[in-house]
């Protein structure tokens, strides 16, 4: 179900005209459309309902906070990589016992926080992790469940940049230093080893390296002997950016793990992000000037890279629909190109594009997730709005930062 759509000629979010919003709301701002939110949490859910996984959805793909409550409302619980991270799932409402903590760099005063608010795993990454939480753990009368995250050296077959499986990666643990590490913890008496956890990259749309990854899975659950009360799959389930690019196929994905899972009595969890909020979302933003350089002309909006990174950091791929579809149509060299003063700020050529002309409105798609997260100041520009429309009412769910408070700081 797409909830984003052209409806003639009009580009659509839910049961409201994205023009009617480019009006009312200054540009440029992220909007989300709810019910493909919890559009999305349903079909994962959906398809893996004969395992009744915990769904963790990764708060680092989007941390709004009126967003993560409208999740926590349909029962997901959350993957945090940081304090700030944490207190926002809990303030989202999501209770400790569905949060997971990842992450090679945990600081003591983020382990004590995970620690006493009792969260249902810390997956670790490192031996001198583990010796940390244990000296912390002495304090705490309960036993601290903890997870392993293991480095399978299962390459994602993504962009090399949100890859983390293979074997040169900062993420995990060795085959070997895992079965070492679980050896060590079963005689650790405040810990309780109780997770194996896995994540080898981000944007996965073929089913292979999750096929790889349950295989070396089973091999070290064998190996260590460990009955492991919950296996953490992590996130990285691909989405559709363009029409040619297919999503992960989940009813495939789910077979692989309900055969995993059949001689095993594991609880699995998923870490989702980007498939529950990927296509939530686009960025409205309005055309500055279209500029004539040599022989190509550049379409400026006033949303840049700094709105939205990702097609300078992994040059990736961001449709652009115009809010109104005209008949007449542009044809040439355009680019459409932000107005930060980098030449990476560029979001992508077209030959034919639908005529605009300077002050209409275009959206960049499929924006929801790592667009609002990894976006920035640079340049000094503020950071922007978020709009959460939910069927025909629409509201603000992140103000529009003030200059007052930019030029504060
Ligand atoms: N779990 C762990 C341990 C992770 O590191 C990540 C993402 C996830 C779950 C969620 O992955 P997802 O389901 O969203 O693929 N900024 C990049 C993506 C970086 C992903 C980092 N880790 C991008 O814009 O493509």
């Amino acid at each position: 179900m797409n909830y984003i759509k052209i409806r003639q000629n009009n580009l659509c979010i839910e049961n409201i005209s994205t023009l009617k919003l480019a009006k009312k709301y200054k540009t440029p701002f992220y909007c989300y459309s709810v019910s493909q939110l919890k559009n999305n949490y349903y079909a994962l859910a959906q398809a893996f309902q004969s395992i009744k996984p915990i769904i963790c959805f990764s708060v680092k793909s989007n941390s709004n906070l009126a967003l993560l409550k409208e999740l926590k409302k349909i029962g997901s619980g959350a993957d945090v990589v940081s304090i700030g991270e944490l207190l926002k799932a809990l303030k989202a409402g999501i209770k400790p016992k569905k949060i997971v903590f990842s992450g090679i760099g945990k600081t003591e005063e983020e382990l004590r926080l995970a620690i006493k608010k009792q969260i249902l795993l810390i997956n670790i990454e490192s031996e001198n992790e583990l010796n940390l939480i244990n000296k912390i753990s002495k304090k705490f009368y309960k036993k601290i469940p903890i997870g392993i995250r293991l480095n399978p050296n299962v390459t994602g077959k993504t962009h090399r940049k949100i890859s983390t499986g293979g074997k040169d990666e900062k993420f995990g643990l060795s085959y070997n230093d895992f079965v070492n590490l679980c050896k060590k913890i079963k005689k650790m008496r405040n810990l309780s080893l109780e997770g194996v956890s896995v994540h080898i990259g981000s944007q996965i749309t073929s089913i292979e390296p999750f096929k790889k990854v349950l295989s070396v899975l089973n091999k070290i659950i064998n190996k260590t002997k460990v009955n492991f009360k919950f296996i953490d799959l992590g996130g990285g389930m691909g989405i559709s950016y363009s029409p040619n690019e297919k999503q992960i196929n989940l009813k495939v994905y789910a077979k692989l793990v309900n055969k995993f899972l059949k001689d095993k009595k594991s609880k699995v969890i998923f870490e989702p992000g980007r498939f529950i909020i990927g296509n939530a979302a686009i960025l409205i933003s309005r055309i500055i000037y279209i500029k004539k350089n040599n022989n190509k002309k550049y379409i400026i909006l006033d949303a840049g890279m700094n709105n939205l990174m990702r097609p300078a950091l992994y040059n990736a791929h961001h449709e652009i629909i115009p809010l109104k579809i005209k008949n007449k149509k542009l044809k040439g060299n355009f680019e459409f190109v932000g107005p930060v003063c980098e030449s990476s700020d560029k979001f992508s050529k077209i030959q034919k594009f639908s005529q605009v002309v300077e002050g209409d409105f275009v959206a960049l798609a499929n924006v929801g997730a790592y667009g609002m997260s990894l976006s920035s100041n640079y340049n000094s520009r503020p950071i922007i709005a978020e709009i959460m429309v939910h069927g025909s009412k629409h509201k603000i769910i992140r103000k529009r930062q003030s200059l007052e408070n930019l030029v504060n700081n």
